[in-house]
């Protein structure tokens, strides 16, 4: 009796010394063994172990429902591009495939955090999307696509999933212009640029100047958009940093070859930067350095403001700072863009859309695919 005591003691020291997932792993295969004592830990132990498992399941079959979102019966899109084509079969490149991409018509819509998507880049452009998103991070020398550090992975590349995809299909359009011009994705719209929004994730300068060095073969084969010391010249691709990186690395480029644009602060365009002595008035952001112009949407200030109670003349400086965001950016050359729009639920989220495009914002920012190839013709108009 004495010894059946101590024999058990000893197993269940040793028992405790063995690492924690080990003993939830084992828990429910001695609960039947165990003596009353342990029973109602290891009844816990087993269910928060299901439970557990239960919320990893749920979440990674939320993200595959949600990969499409608004499913659209017969959608054009879906049929061409199903279930077996991904962002990395060959068969993605058949020429069918790549006919319908080319014959979308370009709207005014971003898709935001793109590499989401079922297939990243080409369900975009197959939508007709005009802007793209990739949030990177830097690995190593390498720059990893993913929206946390812990999502990444060492094949989802900026230069595999969205740099050399582009150079191809460029490339493609390309093949036959013999005159110095250029086509670009859209063939609806051949002088239609695509930007490329890219959020940088880690360190701001590092992250920065491997971009930079990333670019190489696109701007040796002038598809990037650039500023030209006097004018921005536009290209089938355009460059636009945004998260960490930082405005100085921008202005560090070479001002008469500048290809990588910002996307300067739409809540706090009117700045310290800006000479309203001259005519017409200089600013800080502007053609030569960004884009985009982008917010929150609770930041945004969509109609102008009068401020009775400032008895001061109506000066440019004035009229400027009450301007709304819309007319502040577009006197900059700048495309407005508001991140964080309402998306639920589905009427607010119209709603919201709906004001953004009667206030001519530069770009909608969207999620749900299906609802740009079912409804976006009409949402708004390019002007970039
Ligand atoms: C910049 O581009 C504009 C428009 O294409 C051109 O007129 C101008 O000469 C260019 N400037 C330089 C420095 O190349
Ligand atoms: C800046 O770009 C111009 C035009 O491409 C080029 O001629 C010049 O050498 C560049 N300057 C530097 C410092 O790289
Ligand atoms: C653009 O802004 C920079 C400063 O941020 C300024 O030096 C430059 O003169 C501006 N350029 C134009 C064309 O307004």
């Amino acid at each position: 009796m004495v010894r059946t005591d101590l024999e058990s003691n000893l197993q269940a020291g040793q028992k405790k010394r063995q690492s924690l997932p080990m003993r939830v792993w084992i828990a429910p295969a001695t609960l039947l063994k165990r003596r009353r004592g342990y029973l109602v830990s290891d009844v816990f132990k087993t269910l928060a172990c299901v439970m557990t498992a239960l919320c990893i399941f749920q979440f990674v079959w939320m993200r595959h429902l949600q990969a499409g979102w608004v499913r659209v019966p017969n959608d054009p899109f879906d049929i061409r591009f199903d279930d077996n084509v991904k962002w990395n079969s060959p068969e993605i490149w058949k020429s069918e495939r790549q006919a319908f991409i080319h014959s979308a018509m370009p709207v005014p819509i971003h898709s935001h955090n793109d590499y989401w998507r079922r297939i990243p880049l080409f369900e975009a452009l197959g939508s007709g999307c005009i802007s793209v998103e990739a949030d990177v991070h830097l690995h190593g020398s390498d720059l990893l696509v993913g929206h946390s550090s812990l999502s990444l992975n060492r094949d989802l590349t900026l230069r595999s999933m969205y740099l050399e995809p582009l150079q191809r299909m460029l490339d493609m359009q390309n093949a036959h212009v013999t005159d110095g011009t250029w086509r670009g994705i859209f063939d609806k719209s051949p002088q239609q640029t695509v930007v490329l929004l890219i959020d940088h994730k880690t360190a701001g300068p590092e992250t920065f100047a491997e971009l930079d060095v990333q670019l190489q073969p696109l701007r040796d084969r002038d598809y990037l958009t650039y500023w030209n010391g006097t004018k921005r010249v536009m290209r089938p691709l355009t460059i636009v940093a945004t998260g960490n990186a930082p405005f100085e690395s921008v202005m560090a480029m070479n001002a008469s070859h500048r290809d990588i644009f910002w996307d300067a602060p739409l809540h706090s365009l009117f700045s310290r930067y800006d000479n309203f002595d001259m005519e017409p008035p200089v600013y800080g952001y502007n053609r030569s350095n960004s884009y985009f112009a982008s917010t929150q949407f609770k930041n945004g200030r969509l109609w102008a403001w009068h401020d009775n109670s400032n008895p001061q003349p109506d000066t440019p400086s004035r009229r400027d700072r009450e301007a709304s965001q819309i007319e502040q950016a577009k006197a900059r050359g700048l495309v407005a863009r508001y991140w964080d729009t309402p998306s639920n639920p589905p009427n607010l989220r119209d709603i919201a859309w709906r004001v953004l495009v009667e206030r001519k914002v530069g770009i909608l920012n969207m999620d749900d695919l299906g609802a740009v190839r079912a409804r976006a013709s009409g949402w708004g108009q390019i002007e970039l």
